[in-house]
């Protein structure tokens, strides 16, 4: 089979998948297969696959068509201009949490050497982006899923920062001791529960259930941080969070304003607010 009647099977069985833009996906996954850029298929469309190219691509091709994510397929992801490893045990990194990684190094440069923790770290792409950026930031990342933190430590490993991050199991806060951070950021798992079913097959099937939601309303871990939060920040710390659509009200008002002050929603790209940012109140 040459690269376009490769291509043209592909493109047929992935719209049967209902797998949205078939044709681009087809190109990127007979790319990944046979090890060539895209580039190389659109100028050789006549080029023979060998048959280990063939069964490449159709294993990649079958994966696909089960609406398996291209990202666990490839096992990488680019994020904050870096790319990262992913494997089924943690969330693909999504573009709207660099708003949360832009953020964070915003406030933090002016404040360095800062110390850092981040609840639910996954891949690692938070605070392995922030440690990259800042190279005098330090940092601790918590994770209540083992697999996930072996994934955020061949991130930080990958990308010369795991000297700087100390990674560790933890239902949202362990126990630090006397230890308080300047900065706490957290991309919790906040999808409702009642809203698992709709979600699109690629994340819904795939993607692990403990990243994406509490199992609740999509609110219990984010109130949870915000309320034990104040007893691991430094006074004037700063708190971000990263929540879903149709939520900044009701964590706006889970904010005590004794507590807290600077409370501000940042908009996403689509002008939806998507990041929380508050500062403990200075003593
Ligand atoms: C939405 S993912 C975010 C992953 C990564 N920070 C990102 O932004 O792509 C949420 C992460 O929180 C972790 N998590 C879920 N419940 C937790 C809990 N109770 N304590 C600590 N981490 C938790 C999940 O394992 C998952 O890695």
């Amino acid at each position: 089979m040459n690269i376009r009647d490769a291509l043209a099977l592909a493109e047929q069985r992935l719209t049967a998948a209902a797998v949205i833009d078939p044709r681009r996906e087809s190109a990127s996954l007979l790319a990944f297969a046979i090890g060539r850029d895209r580039t190389f298929l659109i100028a050789h469309p006549e080029h023979e696959l060998t048959s280990g190219e063939e069964a490449a691509f159709n294993s990649v091709l079958d994966r696909r068509e089960a609406r398996e994510p291209f990202q666990y397929i490839t096992g990488r992801q680019e994020f904050f201009g870096l790319e990262f490893a992913v494997t089924p045990d943690v969330l693909i990194p999504r573009p709207e949490t660099e708003l949360v990684v832009e953020a964070a190094i915003r406030i933090l440069e002016p404040q360095q050497p800062a110390r850092i923790c981040e609840v639910g770290v996954g891949s690692g792409c938070i605070v392995v982006s922030i440690l990259h950026s800042l190279k005098d930031a330090t940092a601790v990342g918590l994770d209540i899923s083992p697999a996930a933190l072996r994934v955020a430590d061949q991130n930080a490993e990958r990308h010369g920062v795991a000297d700087r991050l100390e990674l560790r199991e933890s239902d949202i806060f362990t126990p630090f001791g006397n230890e308080r951070f300047m900065m706490i950021v957290s991309n919790p798992p906040y999808v409702p529960a009642d809203d698992m079913p709709t979600l699109q097959s690629e994340v819904g099937l795939f993607e692990p259930h403990m990243a994406l939601t509490d199992g609740a309303d999509g609110l219990s871990i984010v109130r949870r941080i915000i309320a034990e939060s104040p007893n691991f920040l430094v006074a004037g710390g700063w708190l971000l969070l990263e929540i879903g659509f149709g939520q900044h009200e009701r964590v706006r008002a889970m904010f005590d304003d004794a507590v807290w002050t600077e409370v501000v929603f940042l908009p996403d790209l689509q002008g939806i607010p998507r990041t929380a940012v508050a500062r403990l109140r200075p003593e």
